[in-house]
C-alpha cells in the first residue's frame, strides 16, 4: 500500500498517518503539508519517529502532488480549516486550498486509481437553517426539545437531509463545492471516494485556537493561563457541540477503506453524537476540574455572522451503514488532552497560549 495523507502534519492528519503506519508497517505512509497551521511543524518529529515520509508540499500546487507517483489512498485532510476564514480577508487562500488544492488531490488518485476519504464538515449546512432550531435554554446549555422534530434534525440530532439552501460561510460552501465535484468525478470518472461531513474534532496535538478547536483552546487556557471569552447568543456559554475523539474518526476511516465498495460515493455525518456533546459553559467545569483552577471567562453577547449555537451529529446512517460507533466521550477526550498539554507543555505552551 502507498498511501498520502494531505494535510499529514496537522491536527486529523497526523493522527491518521501515524496510525495506517502502525497499522500497516509494510506499508508506505506519506505526509504532504505547506506547515501554514503554526504548530504543525512539531509534527515532523512524530511522523519521522513513526516512519511516516514528510513531503514538504502545497495542495495548490499539482506539481507537488505529481512527485509523490503511484498511490492505494489518498486521505484527503489538508485545509484552512475555520470557518471564520475568508470572512476578515484570505479568502484567496481559502478557496485555493480547500477547492482547487481538493480538486488537485481528486485529479492526482483519479490518475493513479487511488481511494480517496474527504474530510467535509458539518459547516456545509446553512447557518440560518441551524440558528432556526427550536432551542431552548437550560441551566447549562441549549437543548432541542425531545419531542420536536424537522426536516434533517430531532433531538438526536442532525442528519444528512438538513436542507442545504442557504449560505454557511465561504469555508462551507468551499467543503460543499468540493463534495459536488467528487460526485461527478465518482458518477463519471470512477473515481472511489467517501465523504465525511465532520462535526468538532479533538485530541491531543490539536492547536486548538479561537475560531478552529476550541476543545484544546479552553484545555490549555485552563492549564496555561490566557484569556478566554463566551462569544454570542447572549455570552452565557450556552451554545453546544458534540465531539468526536480523532481516534474514534481513524477507525471509521478504516471501516470505509476496507469495504469501499459498499462506501463508495456515500456522504455521511460524523461526530461525537449526543451522548459525546457538550456546552462551552459545561466544559469550562470540566476544564476547572482537571486544571484545578478557574479562569475568569469573560462575556460578549454579540454574535458572530457565523456562529451557530448548536450542532449535534446524528450518526444513524453512518452507524447503519458501518456499524461504526464512537467510543470516547468527552471526559476521555479531555483526559487525552489535559495528559497531552502536561506532557508537552515546553514544545506547546507559547503557541496555546
Ligand atoms: N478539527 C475539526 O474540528 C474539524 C471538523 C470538521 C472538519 N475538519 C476537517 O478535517 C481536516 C483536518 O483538519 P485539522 O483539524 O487537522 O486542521 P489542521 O489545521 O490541524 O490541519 C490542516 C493541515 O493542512 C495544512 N495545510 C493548509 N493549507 C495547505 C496547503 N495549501 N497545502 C498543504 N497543506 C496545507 C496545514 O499546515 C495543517 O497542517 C480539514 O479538512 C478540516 O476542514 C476538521
Amino acid at each position: 500500500m502507498r498511501i498520502l495523507v494531505t494535510g499529514g502534519a496537522g491536527f486529523v492528519g497526523s493522527h491518521v498517518a501515524l496510525f495506517f503506519k502502525r497499522e500497516e508497517p509494510g506499508s508506505t505512509v506519506m505526509a504532504l503539508d505547506n506547515l501554514k497551521r503554526r504548530g504543525s511543524e512539531l509534527a515532523l518529529r512524530r511522523l519521522a519517529s513513526g516512519g511516516v515520509e514528510f513531503r514538504h508540499g502545497d495542495v495548490r500546487n499539482s506539481e507537488d502532488l505529481a512527485d509523490i507517483g503511484s498511490l492505494d489512498l489518498l486521505v484527503e485532510c489538508s485545509a484552512e480549516p475555520s470557518s471564520q476564514a475568508g470572512l476578515y480577508g484570505g479568502e484567496r487562500y481559502l478557496i485555493n486550498t480547500n477547492l482547487i488544492g481538493t480538486i488537485n488531490c481528486l485529479d492526482h488518485a483519479r490518475r493513479h486509481d487511488a481511494t480517496v476519504i474527504f474530510l467535509s464538515t458539518s459547516r456545509v449546512y446553512p447557518i440560518a437553517h441551524l440558528r432556526a432550531l427550536p432551542l431552548v435554554p437550560s441551566e447549562t446549555r441549549f437543548v432541542v426539545p425531545a419531542a420536536s422534530t424537522g426536516p434533517g434534525w430531532s433531538a438526536r440530532g442532525i442528519t444528512e437531509e438538513f436542507p442545504l439552501p442557504g449560505s454557511r460561510s465561504l469555508y462551507g460552501a468551499t467543503k460543499l463545492c468540493s463534495e459536488l465535484i467528487i460526485a461527478e468525478y465518482v458518477e463519471f470518472h470512477g473515481l472511489r471516494a467517501v465523504i465525511n461531513r465532520c462535526g468538532v474534532l479533538a485530541g491531543p496535538w490539536q492547536m486548538g485556537r479561537i475560531d478552529q478547536g476550541f476543545v484544546g483552546l479552553w484545555a490549555a487556557r485552563h492549564l496555561f493561563g490566557g484569556a478566554l471569552s463566551y462569544n454570542g447568543f447572549g455570552g452565557t456559554g450556552l451554545q453546544v457541540r458534540d465531539v468526536l475523539h480523532v481516534d474514534d474518526l481513524y477507525r471509521l476511516i478504516r471501516e470505509q477503506v476496507g469495504q469501499i465498495e459498499i462506501h463508495n460515493g456515500k456522504i455521511y455525518n460524523v461526530g461525537g453524537g449526543a451522548d459525546c456533546s457538550v456546552s462551552l459553559k459545561e466544559l469550562t467545569e470540566k476544564c476547572a476540574e482537571r486544571a484545578g483552577q478557574r479562569l475568569a471567562i469573560v462575556s460578549r453577547p454579540e454574535t458572530d455572522p457565523v456562529d451557530i449555537p448548536f450542532y449535534v451529529t446524528d450518526n444513524t446512517a453512518v452507524a447503519a451503514a458501518t456499524g461504526w460507533r464512537p467510543h470516547l466521550s468527552v471526559g476521555h477526550i479531555l483526559d487525552d488532552v489535559f495528559g497531552w498539554l502536561r506532557d508537552h507543555r515546553t514544545e506547546v505552551e507559547a503557541i496555546l497560549k
